[in-house]
This record gives structure tokens, sequence and C-alpha cells, in this order.
């Protein structure tokens, strides 16, 4: 594996933990708010981000190349409305797509086929990502950001489940 990927895919571990950390701080202010619907899908998704920052880990491991753990930054506090979180939330997470294409890009020109194929996954997953933000802005609107409306929404994300990734490197 080249450096310049195994570099990336480090840069991309610290990525994933700070998305961790972004939606848990959006679980903190959710919680907060009694919101105890969508604090639990945020923590599933603080789940979710941390079994991707560990996959890039144990692939880098699974190739001989030690990663590098680099600080992670403080997460963005000014949001406060549901609407607010869940657009940054979005927004964050195309940042995420576009630097998972870019590590795919380089992949290609240096013809690492390999890792290519263990980025497939996670194409694939932002494309879900991405979605279920898409949704559940829709979701906001439809139904109004007044209490009636988060009632409504916030009991039916409190069913969702954590699902191991799919994903496993060997
Ligand atoms: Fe791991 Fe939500 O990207």
């Amino acid at each position: 594996m080249k450096t310049v990927i195994s570099e990336m895919l480090s840069q991309q571990i610290n990525k994933e933990l700070f998305s961790a950390y972004l939606y848990l701080e959006f679980h903190n202010i959710l919680e907060d708010k009694g919101l105890k619907g969508f604090a639990h899908w945020f923590m599933i998704q603080v789940q979710e981000e941390r079994d991707h920052a560990l996959l890039f880990y144990e692939y880098l491991h699974h190739n001989n190349q030690k990663a590098t753990l680099n600080a992670i930054e403080k997460p963005e506090t000014t949001v406060s409305t549901v609407m607010e979180i869940l657009e940054a939330s979005l927004a964050h997470e195309e940042f995420i797509t576009a630097s998972i294409n870019d590590i795919y890009e380089v992949a290609l020109r240096e013809k690492d086929y390999r890792t290519k194929e263990f980025l497939d996954w996670f194409v694939k997953e932002q494309g879900e990502e991405e979605a279920n933000f898409h949704e559940l802005i829709d979701n906001v609107n439809l139904l109004g950001e007044d209490s009636r409306g988060l009632y409504m929404l916030d009991r039916e994300l409190a069913s969702r489940v954590y699902v191991a990734p799919s994903l496993t490197v060997s």
C-alpha cells in the first residue's frame, strides 16, 4: 500500500471518530430537550461511526500499516433546533462522502484495487447515510417542528435498532 493511501485512511479514522463525537453532541442536545427518540436515533449513529472508524483501523493493520491517531476536534455546538441538527448532519455526511470519494480516486490512480474494493462498501453506506438524513428532514418538514409533530416523530425514531456493519476485514 502506498504511503499516500495509508495516510488518507488514517485521516479517515479521525473523520469517522469526529463524526461519532459530533453525533454524540447532537445526542447531548436532543436528550437535554427531552426528545428521547431522536436522541436514541443519534446514539445508534454514534455507534455506527465508531464502527466505521474501526473498520478503517482494522483494514490498515490487515495490510501491515500502522495507523496515525491524531487529536479529535471539538464538535460544533451552535445548532439548537432539530432541523438545524439534521441539516448540519446532512452537510457533515456530504463532507464524509467527498472524503471517501477522494481516497477512492487515489486508490484507482495508484492501482490499489484492494483498497478500492474495501471502499466500495463505504460508497454505498454513504448513499444510505445521506438518504437517512434527507428522509428525516422531509419528515420534520411534513409533520412540522411544533411539539405535536416532533412528538410523533420522536416516538417513531425510538424504535431504531443498532445493526453491526455487514463489512468485515479479514
Ligand atoms: Fe461514517 Fe456517517 O459516515
